[in-house]
């Protein structure tokens, strides 16, 4: 049988906001159930049917978060949809019955961890600008950059749209004649790391990545998934708890 709730108090219970000031939200018009701006008080909802959203994010209630990290193949593009047909990473996680997209965007030809989640605010915490998550890369390029190439790497590089953070930069060894490097950038521009690499003069023949903050590849094959471990997740907890401190002290 169906549970019914009060849309402020399922607002709360998944952690948005008090129910004060959920009510608040609803009257503002920034709440919708099933696609449909709801500002009336004391609607019920079912939390098991009906869909949810804030400001655009799907909410749901905490047992109904799920998190994912799949080791992304090369050949499947980042989206939820292509509308050319052409395969996704959506055709490699399980079959689930909540709406699970990822977070942040890796090239078609790049391998690595993709996170994907439904929690609206755990994707905003590990991707805004401003909270600076660590992404760690193992990238091959071309040819052996010297010292003084890594270090700029490391200090800031001048790309179109602006100068790089600081980056960490070690040099891993070399396949061939072409160098192995491990880059953390806070970061998340697009093909910034092979604009940075072809910027000193070594494209990139290949590139991985390894880590998103707290979340590490570990032993995961490619085209595989699993469920973060619970020191993972505790750490990304911590994350989204920052963040929803920080909104409480701007509201
Ligand atoms: N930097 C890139 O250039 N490509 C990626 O896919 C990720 C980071």
């Amino acid at each position: 049988m169906a549970l019914k709730m009060r849309l402020n108090k399922f607002l709360a219970e998944a952690g948005i906001a008090s129910r004060r000031q959920a009510d608040r939200f609803i009257q503002e018009g920034r709440i919708l159930v099933n696609d449909l701006v709801v500002k009336e008080m004391g609607v019920q909802i079912d939390p098991q049917t009906d869909q949810i959203m804030v400001d655009g994010h799907l909410v749901v209630l905490p047992g109904q978060w799920e998190y994912l990290i799949l080791n992304k193949p090369p050949g499947f593009l980042t989206t939820v949809h292509d509308p050319f047909g052409r395969p996704t990473v959506m055709n490699l996680l399980p079959p689930a019955n909540t709406r699970l997209y990822p977070v942040g965007r890796l090239d078609l030809d790049t391998s690595g961890l993709l996170f994907f989640t439904n929690d609206g605010e755990m994707a905003l915490a590990l991707t805004h600008p401003r909270h600076l998550v660590e992404k760690t890369y193992r990238v091959q390029v071309s040819g052996m950059p010297d010292e003084q190439k890594l270090q700029n790497l490391a200090s800031g590089i001048l790309l179109e749209d602006g100068l790089t953070a600081p980056a960490k930069v070690a040099l891993e060894g070399a396949e061939n004649g072409n160098a192995m490097i491990k880059i953390i950038i806070r970061e998340g521009r697009k093909r910034q790391i092979k604009r940075m690499m072809s910027s000193i003069g070594h494209p990139v023949m290949s590139l991985e990545r390894m880590a998103v903050g707290p979340l590490k590849l570990g032993t995961l094959k490619l085209g595989e998934y699993r469920r973060p471990t619970e020191a993972e997740l505790a750490d990304l907890m911590k994350l989204k708890l920052q963040v929803q401190e920080n909104a409480q002290k701007k509201l």
